[in-house]
């Protein structure tokens, strides 16, 4: 870590009403820091540590889009796949040796994720809840009933623009 970059911190902010997902974004800003703080020994390792917990906090995410009417390419699953793209450059070349792009990987993270969760994220949350999909079940209340999504995109309008 160098001077000119400061650690993540976890903020009530971020809080988007959903216990799964704000858990999930708990230890990813967990994740994120420990992998801030890494040393040369350990920096691979916690940087997998974070991918492998990212690749399922998107899966995750990806799945209840799907359970519920979007399609698998939407903007939102899209800017999941893009980010998990370069976090999988950035293994492969440390991988090879060098390492030097974990921290640059890092700090792109802790600048993409608050504006992620506050958009994408909450307007994923928010619709979860108008079309009556639980999160910890992974379940409809109505499934018969339900208005899913007609338009198939990322479910909400403001989070695309
Ligand atoms: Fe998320
Ligand atoms: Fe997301």
């Amino acid at each position: 870590m160098n001077a000119s970059m400061s650690l993540p911190v976890w903020s009530d902010d971020l809080l988007l009403d959903d216990d799964r997902t704000d858990a999930t974004h708990r230890e990813f800003m967990q994740l994120l820091r420990s992998s801030f703080m890494a040393t040369e020994s350990n920096r691979l390792e916690r940087f997998q540590k974070l991918l492998a917990h990212t690749v399922a906090h998107f899966a995750q995410e990806d799945r209840w889009m799907v359970a519920t009417g979007m399609d698998d390419e939407n903007c939102h699953s899209n800017d999941h796949a893009m980010i998990l793209e370069t976090m999988h450059e950035v293994e492969k070349r440390a991988l090879a040796g060098d390492t030097s792009f974990i921290p640059v990987m890092n700090q792109a993270l802790a600048e993409w994720f608050p504006e992620h969760a506050k958009t994408k994220d909450a307007g994923l949350t928010q619709y979860l809840k108008d079309v009556g999909f639980c999160t910890t079940t992974e379940l409809l209340a109505h499934p018969e009933t339900a208005p899913l999504n007609p338009h198939g995109g990322c479910g909400t309008q403001k989070a695309c623009v």
